[in-house]
């Protein structure tokens, strides 16, 4: 099998976007969010509550997760694709700039920003890691979840392009 026959099959998998964050409390004085637009994502367990995000090897979150076993998920709303395409940029420097311009809160249990108008926000701590070829899959608690947006529908990603239901 070619790279380009898997990621063509693979590419018709549907999948909703979120965003994953943390804080790292090591950069600058005040420390500085991270996040990362995310479809490796899924829930795995009811009792104990876990879910599961992959995350490529050597990215600046798989960095930050490293050390930082406190992270959150933003699921993005079809209003919020500006926020998946920010967040995916390669080789950014710093999304200090790409925080301040949008509403977020800070969530209690794990100093992550939450994006406000998701659709749901978890909050998160890491139980386990297991290194899959060139991603980590890391399996975390959720501490808490919240499902503030009863309006809107989801952002989705298909064929390589963000899409909406309806
Ligand atoms: C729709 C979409 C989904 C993505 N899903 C993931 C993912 O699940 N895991 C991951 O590690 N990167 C994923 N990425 C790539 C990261 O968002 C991107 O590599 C990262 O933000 C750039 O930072 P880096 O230069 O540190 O990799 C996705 C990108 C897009 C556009």
């Amino acid at each position: 099998m070619s790279e380009d026959e898997f990621r063509a099959a693979l590419s018709r998998f549907t999948a909703g976007v979120v965003l994953v964050t943390a804080h790292d409390p090591e950069e600058g004085p005040r420390g500085e969010d991270v996040g990362m637009t995310a479809t490796a994502f899924m829930s795995v367990s009811l009792d104990p509550p876990l879910v599961m995000v992959s995350v490529r090897n050597g990215s600046r979150m798989d960095e930050l997760l490293e050390r930082q076993p406190h992270w959150a998920v933003s699921v993005l709303s079809d209003g919020q694709r500006h926020i998946a395409g920010r967040f995916a940029m390669k080789g950014r420097i710093s999304d200090r700039l790409l925080f301040e311009d949008m509403s977020v809160v800070r969530g209690e249990h794990t100093g992550a920003p939450l994006a406000v108008g998701a659709l749901a926000t978890l909050e998160c701590r890491t139980e386990q890691r297991v290194t899959a070829g060139d991603h980590t899959l890391v399996v975390a608690r959720v501490l808490a979840a919240a499902a503030p947006a009863a309006e809107g529908g989801p952002l989705t990603y298909f064929r390589g392009r963000y899409r909406t239901l309806g």
